[in-house]
């Protein structure tokens, strides 16, 4: 197995990390000290030292030790510095004692590996935290660890919970997908973040490989619960592109489109369960006879509302039984509602085919 993989291994151009650290100099006028968690051969702690000089103190971590020579030499070339570069795995290294023995305000820099855990577990790798159910899933997912995630959103997360109380600005390579994931989980669980932004990059020509990427730039221990971010087309504050935050409890991608049409999101939210196991579908579909219920093998069944569903089969859809199926009691003020009930909307806007409501237990 290639150890660059495993690793997660794309090693920024310090033309890239001088980019971003121009950026955030402009926020971070004084720092007490520079962070690189996985700093590889060091683009960002020459970056950073090239523009914040000798006062703050330089930590860099990596887990490959020849990489760290190489950090070690390029901070050394800058001059006398404030220097800690040390060959450490991440994993072991307690952040929160970490962090907090440190001088603030801190800025926390890099680019952490670019891996997921499945893609760690097709390769056969170890590179990995102990399975937390970090995420919040519940059931099944939640038990086995199952689900997929970035090995940096691990990292980010772990960073921003150490940092929490503390003055920092954390300054990441990442996903694009990855950075909405962590601000997501920070927003969700009351963590305390400040000013928030994306900045994409052309991880195409910066890295090669084809994913969108972009800095993924906040703040902890400003005093302030922000829960937005703005997506800029470029690593400066010059071209916003769109804000997205948390509504409601639900990552919304614009906020500010989602504010002027937010009346149309009044209609009653339907959960969408996975359909029915085909051979228990004679115990599990039931249709409405009478005012009870009835099952595949003819036989009455009661049960409780809270337990039934309406089922929606793929082949009602491809036998265009049913177009169109809207919740029955529109929510006062909502989209519907505004339009006169149900009969209103479905008039005014789409041309109902043949209801098979017979087959629904609703
Ligand atoms: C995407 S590269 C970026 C390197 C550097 N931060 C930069 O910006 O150029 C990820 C780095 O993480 C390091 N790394 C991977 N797993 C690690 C671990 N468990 N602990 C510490 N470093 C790790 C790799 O050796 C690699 O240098």
């Amino acid at each position: 197995m290639s150890p660059k993989k495993e690793f997660g291994d794309f090693q920024t151009p310090l033309s890239l990390a001088r980019r971003v650290v121009t950026l955030v100099r402009q926020d971070e006028r004084r720092v007490g000290t520079i962070v690189e968690p996985t700093c590889g051969v060091g683009a960002f702690l020459q970056a950073t030292a090239e523009v914040f000089g000798k006062s703050p103190t330089y930590c860099g971590f990596d887990v490959n030790a020849e990489y760290v020579q190489a950090a070690s030499a390029a901070l050394a070339r800058i001059g006398p510095l404030q220097v800690t570069v040390q060959q450490r795995d991440f994993y072991t290294i307690n952040w929160q004692e970490f962090l907090h023995e440190q001088a603030e305000p801190l800025l926390i820099i890099g680019n952490p590996p670019w891996i997921t855990n499945a893609g760690m577990g097709v390769l056969g790798g170890s590179n990995l935290p102990e399975k937390t159910n970090f995420q919040g899933h519940s059931g099944f997912a939640a038990k086995t660890g199952k689900a997929n995630f970035d090995i940096s959103e691990w990292m980010l997360i772990r960073i921003l919970e150490a940092l929490q109380g503390t003055r920092a600005a954390i300054a990441m390579l990442c996903k694009t997908a990855t950075a909405r994931k962590v601000l997501r989980h920070a927003w969700v669980n009351g963590l305390d973040t400040g000013p928030s932004s994306l900045h994409l990059i052309d991880a195409a020509t910066e890295f090669g490989v084809s994913v969108d990427a972009c800095l993924l730039y906040t703040h902890t221990g400003t005093g302030g619960s922000e829960s937005t971010a703005t997506v800029y087309r470029t690593i400066s504050f010059d071209q916003p592109l769109q804000t997205f935050g948390l509504f409601a409890g639900e990552l919304v991608s614009d906020i500010d489109a989602y504010r002027a049409l937010r009346d149309l999101d009044g209609l009653e939210y339907r959960k969408w369960r996975s359909g029915v196991k085909h051979d228990a579908a004679e115990v599990m579909e039931l249709t409405r006879d009478n005012g009870s219920f009835v099952n595949g093998f003819g036989e009455q069944c009661e049960l409780e509302d809270d337990y039934t569903f309406p089922l929606l089969k793929s082949s009602n859809l491809g036998a265009r039984q049913i177009v169109l199926a809207l919740p029955r009691r529109p929510r006062a003020g909502g989209f519907a509602g505004r339009l006169g009930g149900v009969g209103g909307f479905s008039r005014g806007l789409f041309t109902w085919h043949r209801f098979s409501f017979s087959h629904l237990t609703i």
